[in-house]
């Protein structure tokens, strides 16, 4: 279907023409290296394709201009962290006034009450701690999980991605647990602290769990970041009921699910965690992160640890709880992220999602699009996978590339590092409908 050779040739075109167009962001990215490893800030900036990344001068809404002075439609938004499109006003307004009130004291502000009661409104749980980002969040549940239940293994999904989380860098490779490709300098071997199963396969999952060892399961309740992965009919309700008649813990990490509506898929399918993890959306922009457990978590917490070893146990930092991101959370639960931006969003990425479908049926594409939310994807498989490594085998990293690239010198910016695109509350109809025509424009070339 997509002739190699035409790939290889346009590939280079692409490169060609993004570096004559962004000559100001190719002088940076010069200069950086003097200063930045490798040029960039952070290191996976690096795999960028273009030879080097794109430098932001603002954004606003759904949209960014860079160095060079070009305007993009942004479908990455910061791979979630600013879901709710760049700068919203309320959130502006209040974040501003916090910074000329002070940001960081180490004592509460009442914008945190606000939080926890939101949250507890959203999740149905009933205690909320604060944290700075997503992975720290996940590895505060994780500790408290093995504190409380006395377990040292806990068990995720084959493909997850929890953010830099020790114990989640673990793949099944040939069916055999082991280090995940590219884990850097693990503290300790994986596979002694982590037990990994297929998404999906209840019958590992139940023996994986027999022996009563497992702390507690970590998951996103769809999987995003190995592509979306949808959960098969009855796989939570199982999930649940594994977990409680073999003590295990459940961990539900929303942090990308959140667009699945208001409280997340949690609230949207009715599930029942102990503990929920999120980051990333929740202060539209901000750095914050939350996790909140039930009652029974909250008193079994409270039996196994002591007040005057709060400050060194593991969990916590001096940022976290901060009255600027308080302040950010509550503009965004309040203003922002609300039930009426999931219901502007939603339809949007259904639009986006028909558009892309009617051109993989036109051209008689092997290819998926999936959506969960206000987040979609489109995949080289003819139907979506149902785990990771189905996932994993049908990703294309040239083809990948090439799309991105192409979509990008074209103005619209996807999410790296499969072709996911997210869509805010304030995208509008005709940028959804000028990726429709970008994606046809650009894949046809490649045909044979
Ligand atoms: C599901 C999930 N959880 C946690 C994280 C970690 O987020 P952060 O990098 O902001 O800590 C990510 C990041 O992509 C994620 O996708």
């Amino acid at each position: 279907m997509i002739n190699r050779h035409l790939l290889q040739e346009r590939m280079i075109e692409e490169q060609t023409q993004f570096s004559i167009n962004h000559p100001r962001s190719k002088a940076l990215f010069e200069r950086a290296q003097d200063s930045l490893l490798d040029g960039v800030p952070m290191n996976w900036m690096v795999k960028w394709p273009g030879g080097f990344p794109v430098f932001v001068d603002s954004g606003k809404e759904a949209y960014f201009s860079d160095v060079d002075g070009h305007q993009y439609i942004d479908f990455c938004l910061g791979d979630t962290g600013s879901m709710v499109g760049h700068g919203p006003d309320p959130v502006v307004e209040m974040v501003v006034d916090r910074v000329r009130r002070g940001t960081t004291f180490m004592l509460p502000t009442e914008d945190a009450i606000w939080v926890g009661e939101e949250l507890q409104r959203r999740f149905g749980l009933r205690y909320w701690q604060t944290a700075l980002t997503a992975t720290d969040a996940n590895r505060f549940a994780l500790r408290l999980a093995r504190q409380i239940t006395g377990r040292h293994r806990v068990l995720v999904f084959n493909w997850c991605y929890h953010g830099t989380v020790d114990e989640t860098f673990i793949t099944l490779r040939n069916g055999v647990p082991s280090s995940r490709r590219g884990n850097i300098g693990p503290a300790v071997d994986p596979t002694i602290t982590t037990k990994v199963v297929e998404f999906n396969d209840l019958q590992a999952l139940e023996q994986a769990l027999a022996d009563r060892d497992v702390a507690c399961v970590l998951t996103e309740p769809v999987m995003t970041n190995i592509g979306i992965v949808h959960p098969i009919p009855g796989f939570h309700k199982t999930l649940r009921e594994l977990t409680r008649r073999t003590g295990t813990l459940l961990i539900i990490d929303e942090t990308h699910t959140m667009c699945a509506g208001p409280g997340g898929y949690t609230q949207a399918a009715g599930l029942e965690p102990d503990l929920v993890t999120v980051g990333k959306a929740i202060a539209g922009g901000i750095p914050a992160a939350v996790y909140g457990f039930s009652e029974e978590i909250a008193r079994r917490i409270r039996q196994t640890t002591t007040v005057e070893d709060a400050d060194t146990g593991g969990i916590g930092g001096t940022l976290a709880g901060n009255a600027l991101s308080l302040a950010a959370m509550r503009a965004t639960l309040e203003s922002v992220l609300t039930d009426s931006a999931y219901r502007r969003a939603i339809p949007l990425a259904q639009r986006f999602v028909e558009g892309v479908q009617s051109v993989i049926a036109k051209h008689d594409l092997p290819w998926n699009v999936t959506r969960l939310g206000n987040r979609t994807e489109y995949w080289f498989r003819r139907s979506p996978a149902q785990n990771g490594s189905e996932a994993a085998a049908s990703m294309d990293p040239l083809l990948d590339r090439y799309m991105h690239l192409a979509s990008l010198n074209r103005g619209i910016l996807m999410t790296p590092f499969h072709n996911m695109a997210l869509i805010s509350p304030v995208t509008t109809t005709e940028s959804i409908d000028y990726h429709t025509a970008v994606f046809e424009s650009i894949i046809t070339p490649l045909l044979e």
